[in-house]
């Protein structure tokens, strides 16, 4: 059936400006990391996006290795794009990414020019698109001059491949670095996309207060901790979760009891707030105006509908602040 947008789909969603740009990104965003790949039904990943974009979620992030197999997810976005959003296009903000591993041999990966390059247009191509909102380089590269990478970014940009460049991974001082070289070849970093949940804190120390300082949005990744900060294990390891699906970045021996026991007190606080725990989770990454959005992944649109309920309580006092501390502060 033809694809037509709610008509609501701006009531329910909160947009927040990017650092000091001139853009707006929804407060919840989607990620196309799990389930878009080959390995999932299309219809799934279609009907993923399309309620997702019902509910006023205007941005999807990919990258060029998310699958599997590396490539796949852009290739069923593409699809699902001509199909489906073509009328919506200028509704929608598209990321993608080049750092890790994509192709073989020492052009396909890192942060060179060349593979930066070659990398978006393959991405482009895969998408069908002409060019992309935001392109980021995935993660530092310790051996290639940051120079050199910062030009490659900014070429895209000249070049009209990308209307954005965005930083993903980079510690604080690498970011640093990289903000005060794109500032100077005129295209500013506009977003950071670190890895930041209630069980992933780095961020808190510097990363934030610079982003703020420097007018760059940020958008935090893998907020529900791959789903740790859900109630998806609180009562074992369901057959349908990443924890079984053999996925290298979570499995059952990561969810060990005491984090099951974590998960359980947070899951109680949230009890009280009237929440669920994932919503709470969500809502404790954006109490920082620094967060621009939450970059989350979702299996089921249930869990979509989930994330954006979370934005009507979004307040925390502060005994419930400490008291997240205490359990947080436990150890794993
Ligand atoms: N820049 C980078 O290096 C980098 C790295 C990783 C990810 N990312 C980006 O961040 C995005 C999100 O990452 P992520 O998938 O790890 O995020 P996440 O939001 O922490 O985890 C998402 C998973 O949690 C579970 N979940 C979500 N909502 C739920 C709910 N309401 N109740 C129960 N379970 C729920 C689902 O897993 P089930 O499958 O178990 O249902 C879902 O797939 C990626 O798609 C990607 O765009 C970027």
């Amino acid at each position: 059936m033809v694809y037509q947008a709610h008509p609501q789909r701006y009531q329910t969603m909160e947009y927040r400006r990017c650092g000091s740009s001139g853009l707006k990104l929804p407060a919840v965003s989607l990620g196309l990391w799990h389930n878009f790949g080959d390995a999932t039904l299309l219809e799934t990943s279609r009907q993923l996006l399309r309620h997702a974009f019902d509910l006023g979620i205007t941005h999807f992030d990919l990258a060029n290795n998310y699958g599997p197999p590396p490539g796949s997810a852009e290739s069923n976005f593409g699809r699902i794009l001509r199909e489906d959003f073509l009328p919506y296009r200028d509704e929608l903000i598209i990321s993608s990414k080049a750092g890790y591993t994509m192709w073989d041999g020492p052009y396909g990966d890192w942060g060179s020019r060349k593979y930066l390059i070659a990398s978006l247009d393959q991405s482009l191509k895969r998408m069908g698109l002409e060019y992309v909102d935001i392109f980021y380089h995935h993660r530092p590269d310790p051996e290639t001059p940051l120079m050199e990478t910062m030009r490659a970014l900014d070429h895209v940009v000249r070049q009209g491949k990308a209307l954005y460049i965005g930083l993903s991974n980079y510690p604080a001082d690498r970011a640093r670095e990289a903000l005060a070289i794109l500032q100077d070849l005129g295209t500013p970093c506009l977003i950071h996309q670190p890895k930041y949940s209630m069980y992933e804190r780095w961020v808190e120390a510097e990363l934030l207060d610079l982003l703020q300082e420097q007018g760059v949005g940020s958008i935090a990744f893998s907020p529900l901790a791959g789903g740790q900060l859900t109630d998806r294990y609180l009562n074992g390891i369901p057959a349908d979760s990443r924890a079984a699906s053999g996925s290298q970045f979570l499995n059952a021996d990561q969810i060990t009891e005491a984090k099951v026991e974590k998960a359980r007190l947070l899951n109680e606080i949230a009890g009280t707030r009237g929440q669920k725990l994932s919503q709470m989770a969500l809502a404790w990454v954006l109490r920082h105006e620094k967060v621009t959005s939450v970059l989350i992944g979702a299996s089921k649109t249930a869990q979509l509908d989930d994330a954006v309920g979370m934005l009507s309580h979004r307040q925390f006092t502060a005994a419930e602040c400490e008291a997240i501390d205490a359990i947080l502060n436990r150890a794993n």
